[in-house]
């Protein structure tokens, strides 16, 4: 049985990953290490806590010894890196911690993985390295790294620390670089899921700038089978872009979830544009596609509709994370509206 150390795996992507890995590959055993941050909610894997394939530990990647410990115990291979500080607004408010767990918690990780000769590193970093993009053109895997919020600058200073642990010891290693994300347990501070609760409650729809700022969304699961298949399949030292193809406008996002749960446009409000914010993000997906013959496996709108629908019947799950230190990060971010 192989054996994986998945960090930040009780967050949105990473509960995705395990909660993938434990359904669809029976010979794999998941070390779960998250430090339950806001933005880790053990509930998201709520049937598989105590699943035989999986151990959850609470803890810290910049815990070098409890790193090594697990990496000893449990006979790791491979350490799937999600943890991090993942959110841009909080890294302009905020940024120290970002360098904490997404630079130096990183390093951490590298250090045990080369002590320990873990046989790959994969990176789960991000499009925003590369920076913004005019109205033309997509990111490709050699794109120049030019990030400019402090969470991109942290991530693209974890990227350039594994293609140097690759480069001076020999650290195995694969870099993804994925678009927007959305789907179900994100927390309801990213765009989707945050439209979503609003407009539930029939409250505003916060729309920073002129709305007219394009992501490129991946629906969670087609991130996780992309990983996965870079895990499986890649040679080391490869980085890979992954994304879904799907450019929209936020308002044009925003539209079709005020549609689908049948509420007025008149919801949404304009407020003041995030500091910094970068206009465009698009994904050349073209290596992984050809290399390791990965594809999305849902358009858009399907991966839209399930995503809401997902909402809808998880209202239960949508009130407790509300209810938390997400309140009061809300007030701090957009007051009373
Ligand atoms: P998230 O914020 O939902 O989850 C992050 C998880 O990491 C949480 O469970 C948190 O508790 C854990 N964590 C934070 N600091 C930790 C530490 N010091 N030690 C251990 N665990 C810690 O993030 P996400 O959206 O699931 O993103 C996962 C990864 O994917 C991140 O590396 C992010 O940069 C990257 N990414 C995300 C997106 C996206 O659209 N969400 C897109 C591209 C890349
Ligand atoms: O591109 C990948 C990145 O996507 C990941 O690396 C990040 O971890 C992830 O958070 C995400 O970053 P964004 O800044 O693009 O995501 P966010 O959901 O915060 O914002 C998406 C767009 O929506 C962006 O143009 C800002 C806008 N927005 C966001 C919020 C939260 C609003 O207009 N109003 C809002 O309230």
């Amino acid at each position: 049985m192989r054996s994986i150390l998945v960090t930040g795996g009780a967050g949105f992507i990473g509960s995705n990953f395990v909660r993938m890995v434990l359904s669809e590959e029976t010979d794999c055993l998941v070390v779960n290490l998250d430090k339950l941050t806001y933005a880790g909610n053990l509930e998201n894997l709520a049937e598989f806590v105590s699943y035989d394939n999986h151990r959850f530990v609470h803890g810290d990647i910049c815990d070098g010894p409890l790193v090594e410990r697990l990496i000893d115990e449990y006979r790791v291979d491979a350490i799937v890196n999600f943890a991090a500080e993942s959110h841009v607004d909080r890294s302009i408010t905020g940024p120290k911690v970002f360098i904490e767990t997404n630079v130096a918690g990183t390093l951490t990780l590298l250090e045990a993985a080369r002590d320990k000769h873990i046989g790959r590193f994969i990176q789960v970093s991000t499009d925003e390295v590369y920076g913004a993009l005019g109205p033309e053109g997509k990111f490709t895997e050699k794109t120049p790294l030019s990030p400019n919020s402090p969470y991109s600058a942290s991530k693209a200073s974890a990227d350039h620390l594994v293609c140097a642990f690759g480069h001076t010891w020999g650290v195995p290693y694969n870099i993804t670089r994925c678009s927007n994300n959305y789907g179900p347990y994100q927390f309801p501070e990213k765009l989707i899921p945050l439209m979503i609760n609003n407009a539930l409650q029939d409250r505003d729809l916060p729309v920073y700038g002129d709305g007219l700022y394009v992501r490129d969304w991946l629906y969670v699961y087609d991130h996780c089978t992309a990983v996965w298949r870079v895990l499986e399949q890649a040679p080391a030292g490869e980085i890979y872009n992954i994304g879904g193809c799907n450019e929209k406008a936020n308002l044009e996002v925003i539209k079709l979830i005020l549609a689908r749960l049948g509420k007025p446009e008149t919801l949404v409000r304009y407020v003041k544009d995030r500091p910094g914010h970068d206009r465009r993000y698009a994904i050349d997906a073209s290596k992984i596609m050809d290399e390791l013959g990965w594809k999305p496996s849902v358009t858009f709108e399907e991966g839209l509709a399930r995503t809401i629908d997902w909402y809808l019947g998880n209202t239960k799950w949508l009130a407790n994370v509300v209810s938390g230190d997400y309140q009061k990060y809300y007030e701090t971010m957009y007051g009373s509206r």
